[in-house]
């Protein structure tokens, strides 16, 4: 990954770190923090995942951080970094991949982090076709 990139992954990794253990997780036990950065912005919005006794209510990582960075007015995402438990980076799951478009018009930098690998996605890859609606006029 070459050396800007790698400061900016590692700049959202320190915030993911910060919070993961806050992660609401208890029928999974699979934690999950996300950290996402707006366009035109410093601040950096995270989440952890919510899990719901009901498991279809279960929240990613991925949309609480994405639903705090809206929240304060952000609504052009420039980088998200996913950071899971275990040894090998996830990706995100295929609702946030949407929101992840939607969010940057197709542009977004994706990062995962696990057991200390750091990997970079751009979400045009990892969902080559979103769905648009269609625009009005
Ligand atoms: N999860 C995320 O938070 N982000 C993803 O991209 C994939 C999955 C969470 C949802 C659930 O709480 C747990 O991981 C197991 O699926």
């Amino acid at each position: 990954m070459e050396e800007e990139l790698r400061g900016l992954a590692e700049k959202l990794l320190r915030r993911a770190e910060a919070v993961i253990a806050h992660a609401h997780a208890p029928h999974s036990r699979f934690r999950v923090a996300a950290a996402a950065l707006p366009g035109g912005s410093e601040e950096v919005f995270v989440g952890v995942n919510l899990e719901s006794d009901t498991y279809g209510a279960t929240l990613c990582a991925e949309r609480v951080a994405l639903g705090a960075m809206v929240t304060a007015g952000f609504h052009r995402l420039r980088a998200i970094l996913v950071l899971t438990e275990g040894d090998e980076p996830a990706p995100p799951c295929g609702i946030c991949r949407q929101l992840i478009s939607e969010l940057s018009q197709g542009e977004a930098l994706v990062f995962g982090a696990a057991g200390g690998r750091l990997v970079v996605w751009r979400i045009g890859e990892l969902l080559p076709h979103p769905f648009r609606l269609k625009e009005e006029g």
